[in-house]
């Protein structure tokens, strides 16, 4: 599937990301910007905080527990559409996904 990561200055990076693998991986092996994953994905730092678009927040769903209480430690301002992209499974119904990356991540 194609996902989309929207910079916080409105650039959007289109990149293809595997099914199977977790969003983080498909910006940090695409270069974008903005994701730092320093825990490299066990949802121990919330630097891979995203914000997925308004459209798309029932298809990707709330985050699990541990997420969730991660997400309490986001440098940005959380939202109702925050979830940490190492928590995020890529599969084919993701195709087209917007997410917006945030100001922050440290
Ligand atoms: Fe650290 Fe996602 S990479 S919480």
């Amino acid at each position: 599937p194609i996902v989309i990561f929207e910079l916080p200055d409105g650039t959007q990076r289109k990149v293809t990301a595997g099914s199977g693998t977790v969003l983080m991986q498909a910006a940090v092996s695409n270069g974008v910007d903005g994701i730092v994953a320093e825990c490299g994905g066990n949802a121990s730092c919330a630097t891979c905080h995203v914000y997925v678009d308004e459209r798309h927040g029932e298809l990707v769903g709330p985050p699990n527990d541990v997420e969730d209480e991660m997400l309490d430690f986001t440098a940005a301002e959380r939202r109702p559409t925050s979830r940490l992209s190492c928590q995020v499974q890529v599969s084919d119904a993701l195709d087209g996904l917007v997410v917006h990356i945030p100001e922050e991540q440290v």
